[in-house]
């Protein structure tokens, strides 16, 4: 019924994952497989509110999201219908984007200098917004298995008490790595938190990217105990392939909270606004995007059981971690014993945009990973696949 094999051409497109490639890679040819987004069309739905939209003709000043009916029932029905989580209108709050939105919950739950803990490998723009915020970063790694990674609750709990930290930044699903967190690990890591009064400020824009057989849960709903320390943030972006439209939204039982988020927006000059993209976009895809989006988990589970299935039997010494969620492979080819220079040199002669180690906090220089970002036709992850081989030999 969806087409995700036929190839779309991007450039010209003012993509940065396709246009932005030719600055980043020296390789005029390079197969851009970095940025987290997808090369796949949006639901057709989600295309027509967005011509209706054009039709318009004017494009004045949206009503603000938190006055559309509409828009806020369309993001509470989904969020029931998917994760079983009732929430209230007042407990929403909007934004351009999931980073903005948590440098919001940054400054209005810590003060300059508090710390803040992240789990290794993150994603790097936690450490830009912690270093933009002149909060201090302290990392908790994950613990690499035979699977992927599992959680170092110890040093959780040792570097939370060590430093004093005020918020946790959670991501969950968990990029790079594809994790997602079983509800026994959210609420052991939720009990330390409470134990020690810290934030969590839990970004699950993943989290409706889900592969088969796993089983997302948003912490606030299942650790109801300590909702009112928790600010959930969500977005089509990932999900509906939307991230151009510029949108994200964020959940909190704590009112006070989000008013005092209200006010930092506000005083940065950064208003609770949507473009008038925006909103279409998000009714649509959340009121008829379901259908579309279990074809695409299908279509990306099959990439990734492709690209395994090859890395397995063409690279054996490189360990690819199970994909539990999202569309992001991350391979370990610490095996190579070369540095994330030359790695990066080797992939950019064949061909092959991927981002690597030091982009996700890694610094050790004997690990060395890769992430490949498989949301795309199948013809190109074969092609990228096979770059990578020549890269790696
Ligand atoms: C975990 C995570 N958070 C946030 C973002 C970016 O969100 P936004 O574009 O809404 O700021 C990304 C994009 O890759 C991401 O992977």
């Amino acid at each position: 019924m969806y087409d995700f094999d036929s190839k779309i051409d991007r450039h010209n497109t003012n993509s940065v994952k396709w246009s932005g490639a030719q600055d980043r890679y020296k390789n005029p040819d390079i197969l851009p497989m970095w940025v987290a987004d997808m090369d796949f069309a949006s639901p057709k739905e989600v295309i027509e509110s967005l011509k209706n939209t054009a039709t318009n003709e004017i494009f004045g000043y949206s009503l603000p999201p938190t006055w559309n009916k509409e828009l806020l029932k369309s993001v509470r029905l989904w969020i029931k219908r998917r994760n079983e989580w009732d929430i209230s209108f007042e407990q929403l709050g909007f934004s351009s984007g999931v980073i903005p939105a948590l440098s919001f919950a940054i400054k209005a739950t810590t003060a300059e200098n508090d710390a803040i803990i992240l789990q290794s490998p993150y994603y790097g723009h936690f450490k830009t917004l912690l270093d933009d915020t002149h909060r201090k970063l302290i990392n908790n790694p994950l613990i690499q298995n035979e699977y992927g990674y599992e959680l170092d609750l110890d040093d959780f709990e040792q570097k939370i008490v060590d430093n004093n930290v005020k918020a946790f930044i959670l991501c969950n699903p968990h990029n790079p790595t594809g994790r997602v967190w079983s509800e026994n690990e959210l609420i052991s890591l939720a009990k330390i938190c409470e134990k020690h009064d810290v934030w969590i400020l839990s970004d699950d824009i993943h989290s409706d990217l889900i592969m088969p057989g796993y089983n997302y849960q948003p912490l606030a709903k299942i650790f109801k105990q300590y909702a009112d320390h928790i600010i959930t943030f969500k977005s089509v972006s990932k999900t509906f392939n939307l991230a151009g439209i510029q949108s994200a939204y964020y959940i909190s039982e704590n009112l006070e909270l989000l008013e005092k988020m209200k006010k930092i927006r506000d005083e940065s000059f950064n208003p609770e606004l949507l473009n008038s993209f925006a909103t279409p976009a998000i009714i649509s895809a959340y009121s008829f995007g379901d259908s579309w989006l279990k074809s695409v988990i299908k279509y990306i589970e099959s990439n990734y059981n492709f690209a395994d299935n090859f890395i397995h039997t063409e690279l054996p010494k490189a360990k690819v971690a199970n994909l539990e969620a999202t569309y992001l492979v991350w391979i370990d080819v610490s095996y190579l014993n070369i540095s994330e220079e030359q790695l990066l040199k080797h992939l950019d002669d064949a061909g092959l945009g991927v981002e690597t180690s030091s982009e996700f906090g890694l610094t050790d220089p004997h690990k060395l990973f890769i992430r490949m970002n498989i949301a795309t036709q199948r013809e190109n992850v074969e092609l990228g696949l096979k770059r990578l081989k020549e890269a790696l030999s």
